[in-house]
């Protein structure tokens, strides 16, 4: 804890000025031999940013706080707030500060690799969470399989539409996020081979930013002449940008939306019926495999992995934990609060209450 402190005002004071300028935290705690963890090292997280979903702060950090307190190891989980440069000057930090192993969510696979190069090169030890960096050197990855997640947004849409004639557009993750590919890929191998659907647009929305989304969704509207009978939305935010102008037409209810993230917004969003389904992927079970990889490599121990990963950059297969994601509709939305993923009264709080009751719950 000490050294924590003394780094935070000497090493790294420009970052935590600028985060805490930003209105991020960083969040940093010393827990010694509670779990199975005793004498593991200092584990260090840093999550991509608050806009692009606000699973990694509302979410990610909680679970991961939890998970790390549980197994009594050292933590530190700090945000890049959407910068890359900010993700590389917190990694520098963390591996002067002595973690001995460092986990990232990339938000690019070329400056993840760097990160991961140099870490390496001090013998700390990295795991890619959530996203796979591509041409990276991360000793695991953990994540839920992300073609799985494509694959229910696709069955999600395809159900949703119910069989008739649909010209559908597609509004995929950021380029930079190997993850989009994937829901990408997954959702097409579905929608493809379904010959009722028409795809009439696609495009990519960098950084998943939900304001770029709203005016490239538009564009793919009107392009389309208001024809779209269905939209692919690759996360719940992108989502609610597909929804607002599916109002502005006063379309929306008519025309299915996917999402992923099962958010508050999301959830409410299937009570309101203007979206029609989300991917469930439990912040507690991806957080404890993180903590669980990340006390074996600190030990020097051999990481329990299920599966390996394709990184066509690096020519390699990467050693992975791939978790396996839930699809949710109106009809089994109970799931997602069962799971203790969101609460129930915050979902049906105020005018949704009545949804809620409607729904069932
Ligand atoms: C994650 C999604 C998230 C998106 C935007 C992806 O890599 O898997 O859960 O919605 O990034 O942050």
């Amino acid at each position: 804890m000490k050294r924590t402190s003394t780094l935070l005002v000497t090493t790294v004071v420009g970052v935590s000025m600028a985060l805490t300028a930003c209105g991020s935290n960083s969040d940093s705690q010393s827990a010694d031999g509670a779990g199975g963890g005793g004498g593991a090292g200092k584990v260090g997280v840093i999550l991509p940013d608050t806009k692009s979903s606000v699973r990694w702060e509302t979410k990610d950090r909680p679970a991961l706080e939890e998970a790390f307190k549980n197994a009594g190891v050292e933590y530190t989980i700090q945000n890049a707030e959407g910068s890359a440069d900010t993700m590389t000057t917190i990694a520098d930090a963390m591996i002067a500060d002595g973690v001995t192993v460092l986990a990232i969510v990339n938000l690019d696979s070329d400056s993840g690799a760097s990160i991961q190069q140099k870490a390496a090169s001090q013998g700390v030890k990295t795991i890619d969470y959530d996203r796979l960096t591509l041409g990276g050197s991360a000793d695991v990855y953990v994540s839920f399989d992300n073609t799985i997640v494509g694959e229910l947004q696709g069955q999600g849409l395809v159900d949703c539409l119910g069989g008739r004639p649909a010209n559908v557009v597609f509004l995929n993750g950021s380029p930079t996020d190997n993850n989009a590919t994937l829901f990408s890929g997954g959702a097409h191998s579905v929608v493809d081979a379904t010959p009722s659907i028409t795809i009439v647009g696609e495009q990519a929305v960098p950084d998943w930013d939900n304001d770029q989304a709203v005016t490239i969704f538009e564009q793919l509207y009107t392009a389309a002449d208001g024809r779209v009978d269905g939209v692919y939305a690759a996360n719940d935010g992108l989502a609610g940008s597909v929804i607002s102008i599916l109002e502005k037409n006063r379309r929306a209810g008519q025309v299915p939306v996917t999402g992923q993230d099962a958010t508050v917004e999301g959830l409410q969003n299937i009570l309101a019926g203007t979206q029609c389904m989300t991917v469930y992927k439990s912040a507690t079970e991806e957080a404890n495999a993180l903590a669980d990889v990340a006390i074996a490599l600190a030990n020097g121990e051999e990481p329990t992995t299920t599966a390996t990963s394709r990184d066509d950059t690096g020519n390699r297969d990467v050693p992975s934990v791939l978790l396996t994601p839930k699809s949710i509709t109106k009809d089994n939305i109970n799931v997602v609060f069962d799971d203790g993923g969101q609460a129930k009264d915050e979902v049906c709080a105020g005018q949704f209450a009545q949804m809620c009751s409607a729904a069932g719950m």
